[in-house]
């Protein structure tokens, strides 16, 4: 089974061709971050703009790309939300347009869900119990899966999500937009132990907390430039980067201990970042836990996770009628 897969949820507009729910046939991204840039944040007017003008050629891109035509595709997945609701409005038109002309199943996607799904391409099927966590630029979430579409919410972000502090804070230091991958790459020349920043305790213990955090690099910064010197980027990158993902580490494990699970499932923009990926790695594989992490590009935004995710709620029998809309907060759980 064929499914085009749509995302415009936010500021990429992503069209992918994956069959049976696994393997990638095209799985294409036009990115908008230039179109935002100037104004350091997506401006949803521009986002939804860009979309409507990039979705038409690059479903045919996708097409191409997967050395098929329209009538080579099965079913139609498309993002509902959570995310921009004009962003939203123009992938999900489309994808209805496309279902209805072709007469074949439309199924609207959760793009939380969608992140985890990422997991599920290109390998083995993942197996439940597991405990997922989700950090992107809009969220911070810590979810058992116990078992498929059955969703507990362990915990998740009191303020900023994870990608938006990143974001934040690249941008304080002049990294322009979005910082995540650029601090990254900075951290990586930096000193992590150069800087004791605060690790933020909350009320329940897998919530998140990370303006406390931002605020200390703005002090830190601010103190040392009163005293006339500039603070060394790269440690102030690698530290912030730390105190951000030790905390992730340490609840994620901590989490699916509890839970008495044995996998960990990564998903969203910031699980592409280098310094997450590899403590998590140690951390898992010291406690003895398997633990799933998508390529970086499966990460981020992407439409193949959209196509995938729909695939498995199509199997199961699922379809979305033609009345669907778009829910800029529709819950995961
Ligand atoms: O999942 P995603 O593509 O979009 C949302 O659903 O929000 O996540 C985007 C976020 C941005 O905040 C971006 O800065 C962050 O993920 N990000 C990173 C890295 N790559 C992307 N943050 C830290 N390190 C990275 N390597
Ligand atoms: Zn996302």
């Amino acid at each position: 089974m064929r499914v085009l897969g749509i995302e415009t949820s936010c500021d990429e507009t992503a069209v992918a061709v994956v069959e049976d729910g696994r393997r990638i046939r095209s799985n294409l991204l036009s990115s908008q971050a230039h179109l935002h840039e100037r104004f350091g944040g997506v401006v949803p007017e521009e986002a939804a703009r860009a979309h409507l003008e990039a979705i038409n050629p690059m479903i045919e891109l996708a097409l191409r790309e997967a050395d098929t035509t329209f009538a080579g595709v099965d079913a139609v997945a498309v993002t509902v939300g959570p995310g921009l609701v004009g962003a939203l409005l123009v992938g999900i038109a489309a994808a209805k347009a496309m279902a209805l002309a072709l007469g074949v199943p439309l199924i609207g996607v959760n793009h939380l869900e969608g992140h985890i799904y990422a997991n599920f391409l290109e390998r083995d099927p993942v197996e439940e119990p597991f405990v997922s966590f989700i950090v992107s630029g809009g969220h911070t979430m810590l979810v058992h899966v116990p078992q498929p579409y059955s969703y507990e919410l362990l915990g998740q972000t009191l303020d900023d999500a994870a990608g938006e502090a990143f974001d934040k804070v690249a941008r304080f230091i002049g990294l322009g937009f979005p910082g995540g991958p650029a601090l990254d790459r900075l951290a990586q020349s930096g000193n992590a132990h150069a800087i004791r920043f605060p690790r933020a305790v909350t009320e329940h213990v897998y919530d998140f907390s990370l303006s406390g955090l931002k605020t200390a690099v703005v002090r830190y910064v601010r103190a040392a430039r009163d005293k006339g010197h500039e603070p060394l980027a790269e440690d102030l990158a690698a530290s912030f980067q730390e105190a951000v993902v030790e905390v992730q580490v340490d609840k994620t494990i901590s989490a699916a201990q509890d839970k008495g699970v044995r996998t960990i499932v990564l998903g969203g923009g910031v699980v592409a970042n280098t310094r997450l990926r590899a403590l998590m790695g140690e951390q898992a594989k010291e406690h003895g836990l398997d633990l799933l992490i998508p390529p970086p590009e499966l990460c981020t935004d992407n439409a193949a996770m959209i196509a995938c995710a729909g695939y498995h709620r199509l199997a199961r029998g699922e379809r979305t009628g033609f009345e669907v809309g778009a829910d800029p907060s529709l819950p995961l759980v």
